[in-house]
């Protein structure tokens, strides 16, 4: 079943029925202010941190689904002339469900417009946040279909969270009494706490002159009512209430008289304001919020050509940053995802991190130093300048022991262990992400930037001394095999060997009962070998010889490791646990093989000469991989164990137990790609590609969009079902291994390499990349079954697959591939 369809060419997705699976939602705002919007107008708005500074409610697993958003409710002023129609509506459907003649959402790459139709009333709204603008826009088109004039009321209405939105949720002792208010010209000002600390606002403006607002959630609800029926919207007329304390909103009632075919816009504004510490009231030393600088922002954007101008600034700007890869592919599927949706998914990623989504509160987690790191992969070839300031916004949380906090808060940028610390690989995917920048832009500098440690002021050092001390820390802590020793976990956060909890409700990623002497990850040394082999081509790049033979040499010893006690004879092990036995070995009752050290052993290059890295890959074949995607482990946990933690806390077929955690799948196709087998590569690629399973909506549940976090394995009741869509490091590895290993257009130090391993029924693809400025009009033909790849640069054939970086005002190069 399906609930919608890909509109191509508008780069949409559109919803043709309200009552999806789950509301399937889309992000607004590129750069400071966010918000996320479901397909019937639910969510939130927040600027920069969604804990820290959000501006709307939203209430996260409530039933029905999905409350709390950007409502606007149609009243029917003259009904007693339509008594057959409905007094009052929703044109989102959300919050009022009252059945709609017409519904269509269309989800665009920073947009989202819901259209609908009742009873001859057609309305359109399109919300979107301006780029370089701290307020979100949305805009109300009115069309009157009927043959007879219509007398509307038209009410919006959001729920302001008093900022904190964990305190919001929490501390009613206070809240309740300190929302406060104001109301000038006709815009609602929420300046709760601005009288002490804060210096910010959030204001809701509109278009027209209201007839009245509603400042206090009870006066427009009424008591014991909900979103779905307000009595103030019954009744038809709104009582200026000034909010004190309880729940400050902002809603508007606004009349419209529209002929026969008359169409009528209205525009309202919600939106962030801050003003300096000494210059917070109006006059200074009231108690009046100083409204100068924030007027005139809100009065240009009141304005319907203004607000046009800045919607096709924000189509603009998307089209240039899609338009840097784009494919025309044999599978429309590698279309969608590669052309527009999975290239949106990474900038989503790399904005959120793995804090807001339908699945993630805003409150959990901040940025996470493994994931923001991985995000970038996908992300370097769009906003270079935005990927280096990350890269350096992350090194500076690195501790001067070279290993990481496991995340920072995006406000303060500062490190913290809320989520836990001690994830020994965590420092080491920080060479990934700058390796994949330069390997991007070019940009060797960045490797001088001075960063500090653990935020000190002082202790600032180049950036490359920060990849050192990554490999180093490493090296430091190995353990009884000469595996790195795994800490508080690697990569799956669930394993946590060190941990033992017996106590109900202790956290996972925060407990340690173990000294952390013995425990040991294959999965790390895999990585290891992956990274140092990255750092000896920077190091050799930099003329640091030497230093890359040092670096050289313990990937060496480190590989000697693995295939001492890492191999298990069919497959990679996964680890050692506390007692020094291993994880993910045939020895084992249950884990027997894991998918990770599969994926990153031979993505690091293990066992591509001696055949093993085969063997490896059909072991996941045959063991792993299910229809839906490869799941992590087999055989699943059946109960808890105390020495392996989180992992199997999850019933069999969900998350890290042996759910198809789809962030590993793509390491799978890569390792495919590397060892030459492109139809196995590609075949994995489909199997968890969103778009590829839009069909199966009923199943997998999620937006058929984008990729989700997991799919339930072949042991959950629900297998197939996807949960966690969105934010997943799923998204830049996808696109890592379709762009770069299947099409193989990669970028190296050197020029921008391509190298297909595509399946053997394709004839070949197009496509253009825009690298470091030139842009390369890529034709691929295949002329044989293999993956030979012979390239004709600007009519002249090259050596190898790799064109060299074009001199300096070259603007487009002409690549023709052959395949044999
Ligand atoms: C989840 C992991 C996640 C971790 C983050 C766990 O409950 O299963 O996927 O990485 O929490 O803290
Ligand atoms: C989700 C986390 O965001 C990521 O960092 C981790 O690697 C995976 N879960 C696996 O546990």
């Amino acid at each position: 079943m399906k609930y919608g369809y890909f509109d191509d060419e508008h780069r949409e997705y559109v919803i043709t029925r309200p009552d999806t699976p789950l509301p399937w939602i889309n992000y607004l705002g590129c750069e400071e202010y966010f918000g996320i919007i479901s397909n019937t107008a639910g969510g939130y708005s927040f600027y920069k941190d969604a804990r820290l500074q959000r501006l709307t409610r939203y209430r996260y697993n409530n039933a029905p689904l999905d409350v709390g958003g950007r409502y606007i409710y149609l009243r029917e002023d003259g009904n007693p002339l339509y008594p057959d129609r409905p007094l009052f509506w929703s044109p989102t459907w959300q919050p009022t469900r009252q059945q709609l003649d017409r519904y269509e959402c269309r989800h665009g790459l920073g947009y989202t417009t819901i259209r609908s139709t009742l009873g001859g009333i057609e309305s359109s709204i399109r919300y979107f946040i301006p780029l370089g603008e701290s307020l979100e826009i949305w805009e109300l088109t009115l069309v009157n279909q009927r043959d007879q004039p219509a007398s509307l009321s038209v009410f919006p209405a959001v729920e302001f969270c008093l900022w904190d939105a964990l305190d919001d949720a929490a501390n009613f002792q206070r809240n309740y009494s300190i929302g406060e208010v104001e109301v000038v010209d006709g815009v609602i000002y929420h300046k709760t706490e601005y009288r002490e600390r804060r210096n910010h606002f959030a204001y809701f403006a509109c278009s027209e002159e209201p007839a009245g607002f509603e400042t206090q959630r009870e006066a427009f609800l009424g008591p014991y009512r909900g979103w779905d029926s307000p009595a103030a919207v019954v009744a038809g007329g709104l009582s200026n209430s000034i909010a004190h304390g309880w729940q400050p909103i902002a809603a508007q009632h606004i009349r419209v008289q529209l002929n026969p075919g008359e169409r009528h816009k209205i525009v309202f504004l919600l939106g962030y304001g801050e003003n300096p510490a000494g210059d917070k009231f109006d006059p200074p030393g009231s108690q009046t919020l100083n409204k100068r600088r924030v007027v005139p922002v809100i009065q240009r954007y009141l304005r319907q050509d203004e607000v046009e101008k800045s919607f096709q600034a924000l189509r603009a700007y998307w089209d240039g940053l899609v338009g840097k890869l784009q494919v025309t592919s044999p599978d429309i599927h590698t279309d969608h995802m590669v052309n527009i949706w999975n290239v949106y998914q990474v900038m989503a990623t790399f904005n959120f991190s793995r804090s807001a989504s339908y699945f993630e509160s805003g409150i959990g987690r901040g940025m996470g130093f493994r994931d923001s790191n991985q995000d970038l992969l996908g992300f370097v070839h769009l906003v270079p300048e935005r990927a280096r300031q990350r890269i350096l916004d992350l090194a500076a949380t690195q501790l001067p022991s070279g290993g990481a906090y496991h995340q920072y808060q995006p406000l303060t940028k500062r490190g913290n262990n809320d989520v836990g610390g001690g994830f020994n690989d965590d420092p080491l995917w920080l060479v990934l992400s700058v390796a994949a920048y330069i390997k991007e832009t070019g940009d060797w500098e960045l490797l001088d930037e001075p960063a500090v440690y653990d935020n000190q002021p002082g202790t600032e050092q180049p950036l490359y001394n920060h990849l050192q001390r990554s490999i180093q820390y490493i090296l430091d802590r190995l353990g009884p095999h000469g595996l790195p020793l795994i800490g508080r976990a690697d990569w799956n956060d669930c394993l946590n060997l060190n941990c033992f909890s017996d106590t109900p409700g202790q956290s996972f990623q925060t407990t340690t009962n173990k000294d952390g002497k013995v425990a040991e990850s294959v999965f790390i040394a895999g990585l290891f070998v992956l990274v140092a082999k990255e750092l000896v081509e920077i190091a050799a790049k930099r003329q640091s010889f030497a230093e890359a033979d040092t670096i050289g040499n313990a990937a060496a010893e480190m590989e000697k490791a693995v295939w001492a006690a890492g191999w298990d004879g069919e497959w990679f092990r996964r680890a050692y646990d506390d007692f020094g036995d291993p994880i993910g070995s045939r020895q084992c009752q249950e884990g027997q093989i894991f998918i990770e050290p599969q994926g990153i052993c031979v993505m690091a290059g293990l066992g591509v000469e001696n055949g093993r890295a085969r063997q490896a890959l059909d072991s996941v074949y045959t063991r792993l991989a299910t229809s839906h995607g490869i799941v992590l482990q087999q055989p699943a946990y059946s109960q808890y164990y105390l020495h392996l933690g989180e992992i199997s806390s999850y019933p069999p077929g969900y998350k890290e137990n042996a759910g198809i955690f789809c962030h590993t799948n793509p390491w799978i196709m890569i390792a495919e790609a590397m060892i030459g087998r492109g139809d196995r590569a590609y075949d994995y690629y489909l199997r968890i590609n969103p778009s590829a399973r839009e069909e199966i909506g009923d199943l997998h549940r999620c937006e058929p969009y984008v990729y989700a976090q997991m799919i339930a394995g072949r042991d959950a009741p629900t297998h197939g079902e996807a949960k966690n869509s969105w934010l997943t490091g799923t998204a830049a590895w996808n696109y890592v291994a379709i762009s770069q290993w299947i099409l193989g257009i990669r970028p190296t130090y050197d020029g921008l390499e391509i190298a297909p391993v595509i399946p053997v029924a394709w004839d070949g693809f197009d496509a253009v990349r825009i690298y470091r400025g030139v842009r390369y009009n890529i034709h691929v033909v295949r002329k044989g079954p293999g993956n030979q790849a012979h390239l004709i640069v600007d009519g002249q054939a090259i050596q190898g697959t790799v064109i060299n970086i074009s001199p300096k005002d070259t603007s487009e190069v002409q690549v023709s591939v052959y395949i044999s």
